[in-house]
């Protein structure tokens, strides 16, 4: 019943106006400017959260937007670095321009590394569409042997592939978020079963606290958190080899218990004018967050709705 609302929710939205998609997608961006994001990770960082900051705009279609999106990045950098601020970066491959061309894209991250590096700031690359896996892990993997180490990467448990990409990756000893995984992909490259989602990405941030990564684990789901716990309790994992991550805006009343408990926690902070382009495909993608976000609007519109 839910399903089918949330499919519902999902299907009409190219007809749902700005202000619509505006008023959900506040609650979980940051907002239009570079300061509306420094102001959101100051506040995180006072609650003794930390950040990672992505500039939105993964649609683009020219080398020059490219181009804009790491100069977006250099500022971010800077301002982290200005204002002091406990918070990294996070980037989509696409919208350096890996899907318009590879040279453009070296480029553009070869710029957003530099900036990174004089300033000593961790990069993260997202992970994408399971068409950019194999450019994505590659391109990590070139990063890595050419010497940048405060580089990290994204696995998502939902992929059959994933656990054999662990095993290609454990020489490097990376530092990895594991996720359950957000794009709407085919049977054959991905688990549907929550059960078999949330059973390889056990395995997956097992096999890799075992062999000494740092590990950001990046998930809402209350029993998954559990497992984890179990598992960073029975690996003996300390404190300071793992994370939390969570998106700004979703279940914060998990996030304030993991603080609490003493856990690192890093929100995920988006901000930029694409908001509108981001917020719709987000949401096409994934029904459930339609339906998280429907019943959230009607909350706030309709008194007594749960
Ligand atoms: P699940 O979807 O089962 O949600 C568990 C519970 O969390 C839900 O029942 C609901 O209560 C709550 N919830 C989850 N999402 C919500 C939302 N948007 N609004 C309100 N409530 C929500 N994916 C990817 O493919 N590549 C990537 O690089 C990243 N990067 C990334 C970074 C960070 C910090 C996070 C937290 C997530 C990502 N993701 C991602 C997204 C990830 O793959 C996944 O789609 C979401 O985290 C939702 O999955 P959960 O693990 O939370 O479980």
């Amino acid at each position: 019943m839910i399903r089918a609302f949330d499919r519902a929710v999902a299907a009409t939205l190219p007809l749902v106006p700005r202000p619509f998609v505006r008023h959900f997608a506040d609650r979980y961006m940051a907002g239009e400017t570079l300061e509306d994001a420094v102001a959101t990770v100051r506040r995180l960082n006072g609650r003794g959260v930390m950040a990672t900051i992505d500039v939105l705009g993964e649609f683009i279609r020219l080398p020059e937007e490219a181009e804009a999106t790491a100069t977006a990045y250099e500022r971010v950098l800077d301002a982290i670095a200005a204002e002091r601020l406990d918070a990294t970066v996070s980037v989509k491959l696409s919208a350096l321009g890996i899907e318009l061309d590879p040279v453009v894209a070296e480029g553009t991250l070869s710029r957003v590394l530099a900036c990174a590096e004089r300033h000593g700031i961790f990069v993260r690359i997202d992970m994408e569409h399971s068409g950019l896996t194999d450019r994505t892990l590659s391109v990590y993997r070139g990063l890595r042997g050419a010497g940048h180490d405060r580089v990290g990467i994204v696995l998502q448990a939902y992929l059959r592939r994933t656990m054999d990409d662990v095993e290609s990756l454990v020489d490097l000893t990376p530092n990895v978020r594991v996720v359950k995984g957000i794009y709407v992909e085919p049977e054959e490259v991905a688990y549907r079963d929550p059960a078999a989602i949330n059973g390889n990405f056990i395995r997956i941030v097992d096999r890799l606290v075992a062999h000494g990564s740092y590990v950001a684990i990046a998930t809402h789901d209350r029993a998954l958190i559990n497992e984890m716990l179990a598992l960073l309790d029975r690996r003996i994992v300390p404190r300071e080899s793992y994370e939390f991550q969570m998106l700004l805006g979703v279940a914060e009343d998990i996030r304030h218990r993991l603080v609490a408990a003493g856990h690192r926690m890093r929100v995920y902070v988006p901000f930029g004018d694409a908001w509108y382009a981001y917020s719709v495909r987000r949401l096409r993608e994934n029904p459930s967050i339609a339906g998280y976000v429907a019943r959230d609007v009607m909350r706030s519109f309709v008194p007594g709705v749960r």
